[in-house]
């Protein structure tokens, strides 16, 4: 007679085989996290190949370049990807603020010989209507949003193709917002998580919540599956965040130190030496609060961030002195977003890291229906 209860085999076998790896089309329910410019197209494109769903940031792309991009990853791979977009409020324009933000930061620009400080400008659109109909256009399998999604009649649009819609959310209100506004599945993003915080409604201190309390909480509030993000770097985070009641994990941080994705040296170099170095938020690079390795402008930079520009703006004043530095060698003004277990990168390619944390995760659950 069967048993009732799945064997232990059958266990480790099927954690993965759940209704969202079905939805989304995967055979891992494993998300590479968008990471702007970090998440390239060999690198989404790898994962995806491997079973788990890449995934482009492309905020920050021209309207053309999104779409030779997503060219590219669809000549790479024919397996689901996820488009994300970011959909913060347009800066607003402050003559004052941004002419001392400015000469605060022209002692730096001197130390480099940079004579030039350029125009303060915004380097990342709001999701808006072109996006929306290239978005239609390219018709992805899934579409996931940063700082909450857009407006209603965006969503209908999206809805009406079948694109599969994700957004992260920081607090169990916001989980709440998101299936009440048309998301599909959300994204629990604990405070360890490396990048900008997704916070969108709640205040940035009341977002401030670890995975493991956050996570089983949402689960508990919202009918939509669950997605953990924030410091998952191996098979326990994952198998823990199911544990919790994920029904997926996404990984950002830990992608990052792939050969295939697109990060400067210095920052590999950071995150291969971040157990001697300590992650925290800060505003200093765009404006909005995200985790990064502690570096000379997020030291100098604490408790200044009353002088600093709507998000994204500040980004087009400490892009070029980045650059200028990290040309000889010096970290000191890139951003080197990282989460709270950075320490655990494994510089190994992108499908021996999925298939790593799979084998992780079926030998845990394997291992506790033994024990
Ligand atoms: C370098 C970097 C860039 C990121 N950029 C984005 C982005 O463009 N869009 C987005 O939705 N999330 C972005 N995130 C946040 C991730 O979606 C995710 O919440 C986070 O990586 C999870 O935490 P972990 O890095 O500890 O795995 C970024 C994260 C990192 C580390």
């Amino acid at each position: 007679m069967k048993e009732e209860n799945p064997t232990s085999q059958e266990i480790s076998m099927k954690w993965y085989a759940n209704s969202l790896s079905k939805a989304l089309g995967l055979k891992y329910p494993i998300i590479q996290a968008p990471m702007a410019s970090a998440a390239s197209v060999e690198l989404a494109a790898a994962v995806s190949n491997a079973g788990g769903l890449g995934s482009l940031g492309l905020s920050y792309h021209k309207l053309e370049n999104i779409i030779s991009d997503y060219n590219k990853i669809t000549n790479k791979t024919n397996h689901s990807v996820n488009l994300n977009f970011m959909t913060h409020k347009n800066p607003s324009i402050n003559v004052t603020k941004n002419k001392k933000f400015k000469n605060h930061i022209t002692k730096y620009y001197k130390e480099y010989g940079i004579n030039y400080i350029p125009k303060i400008n915004n380097t990342c659109e709001t999701f808006n209507t072109d996006q929306l109909n290239l978005l239609l256009h390219m018709n992805p399998k899934v579409v996931s949003f940063h700082f909450g999604l857009p407006k209603a009649s965006f969503i209908k649009k999206i809805k009406e193709q079948n694109i599969y819609i994700i957004s992260s959310a920081t607090t169990v209100e916001e989980a709440k917002i998101l299936e009440n506004s048309g998301a599909d599945a959300v994204i629990a993003q604990g405070f360890e998580a490396g990048g900008h915080r997704g916070t969108f409604h709640s205040s940035y201190k009341e977002g401030e919540i670890g995975l493991f309390s956050l996570l089983p909480q949402i689960v508990d509030n919202v009918q939509l599956p669950v997605i953990a993000a924030g410091g998952i770097a191996d098979g326990r985070g994952i198998a823990a965040a199911f544990m919790l009641g994920a029904k997926g994990v996404q990984l950002g941080t830990a992608f990052l130190t792939c050969p295939e994705a697109s990060v400067h040296p210095l920052w590999i170099k950071a995150l291969n030496n971040s157990k001697e170095r300590e992650t925290r938020i800060t505003s200093a690079f765009t404006g909005r609060p995200a985790r990064g390795i502690v570096n000379r402008l997020l030291r100098e930079m604490d408790g200044k961030e009353n002088i600093l520009p709507d998000f994204p703006t500040v980004g087009s004043i400490i892009k070029p002195l980045a650059n200028s530095a990290s040309l000889i060698g010096d970290e000191d003004f890139l951003s080197l977003w990282a989460g709270q277990s950075a320490p655990m990168s494994q510089n190994i390619p992108a499908r021996d890291l999925i298939e790593k944390l799979v084998k992780e995760v079926s030998d845990i659950f394997k291992n506790i229906k033994n024990n």
